[in-house]
């Protein structure tokens, strides 16, 4: 496993792998790698394809109040579990090197990033695109790997590599939760174990209501017993709760491709997650 951190290098080291007729699968993260990283890692294994981690946390996607300062860093054991996956390279972006890198084209934006996480994290999206822009033009990737527990933040990529005409095929992988349904993210680690508790308990309520929500198109009564199920467990609010089809638009019939999306606070902790209705 080779880790590099300079563009150039990168690139040396990626154009040798395509001359041997290596195909280039790309997994960008921004550590405090998990099981559902690695999920992502798994998917990417093919026989002719090179793959690529890269580690990076983003400063363009917090906004100033939120928590890029504290955001989790174990890059030694993120190279341990990458390693045991023999992956063939890991990309640790110099902070200043990728600030400078300059995209030609001007990254367009979508009405979908102004619903859910957008709108209470307007920062987040024009972030997400710009880093990801920046990578997929060095990397030139042939698939890259996507986690749908970021649902939205899937769509967005899949819109900008379509508008863009972004030769990159985007791969949706399926959530990992833990035993108790919670959908593992990097920042479940800022979570005490009551906080921890509190969490694992949305999974449990969510799925009550699924069945409700399944043979329902008006679903305002079911999402606000959620919602009241929710804070029953202590969650301390909810910053979405929302049905929504697959394209983020409203359902207009039962058998619409749907999904419930939350996103909630405990203590300071932000998490989101969806689910297929
Ligand atoms: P990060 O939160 O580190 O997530 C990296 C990738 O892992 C994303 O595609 C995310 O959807 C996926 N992922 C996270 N938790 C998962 C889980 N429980 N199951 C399956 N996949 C999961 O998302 C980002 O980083 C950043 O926004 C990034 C795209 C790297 C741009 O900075």
């Amino acid at each position: 496993m080779r880790v590099i951190k300079q563009i150039s290098k990168l690139q040396l080291s990626l154009l040798n792998q395509k001359k041997i007729g290596k195909k280039v699968h790309f997994i960008p993260t921004m550590g405090a790698l998990h099981d559902g990283h690695i999920s992502l890692v798994k998917s990417a294994k093919a026989k002719k394809a090179t793959r690529i981690v890269s580690i990076f946390i983003n400063p363009d996607q917090f906004s100033p109040n939120e928590d890029f300062e504290k955001y989790p860093s174990t890059i030694k054991n993120d190279l341990k579990l990458l390693r045991k996956e023999r992956v063939d390279i890991v990309f640790l972006p110099n902070k200043e090197e990728i600030k400078k890198y300059k995209i030609k084209y001007k990254i367009p934006n979508f009405s979908i990033e102004n619903k859910l996480c957008g709108k209470t994290r307007p920062h987040f999206f024009p972030g997400v695109k710009k880093i990801v822009t920046k990578l997929f033009d060095i990397i030139e990737p042939d698939k890259s790997f996507f986690g749908e527990k970021d649902f939205q933040q899937y769509l967005v990529i899949k819109e900008l590599c379509k508008k863009m005409k972004l030769k990159t095929v985007i791969v949706k992988c399926k959530t990992v939760r833990d035993q108790k349904g919670l959908a593992l993210s990097s920042r479940n680690n800022y979570l005490n174990e009551k906080e921890k508790k509190m969490a694992q308990k949305i999974n449990k309520s969510v799925k009550k209501f699924l069945p409700f929500f399944r043979e329902n198109l008006k679903v305002g009564k079911g999402t606000l017993k959620l919602k009241q199920d929710l804070f029953k467990h202590g969650i301390d609010s909810i910053d979405y709760l929302k049905i929504f089809t697959e394209q983020l638009t409203i359902r207009k019939k039962l058998n619409d491709k749907c999904r419930l999306f939350i996103a909630v606070k405990i203590g300071n902790t932000r998490l989101i997650d969806n689910y297929k209705i």
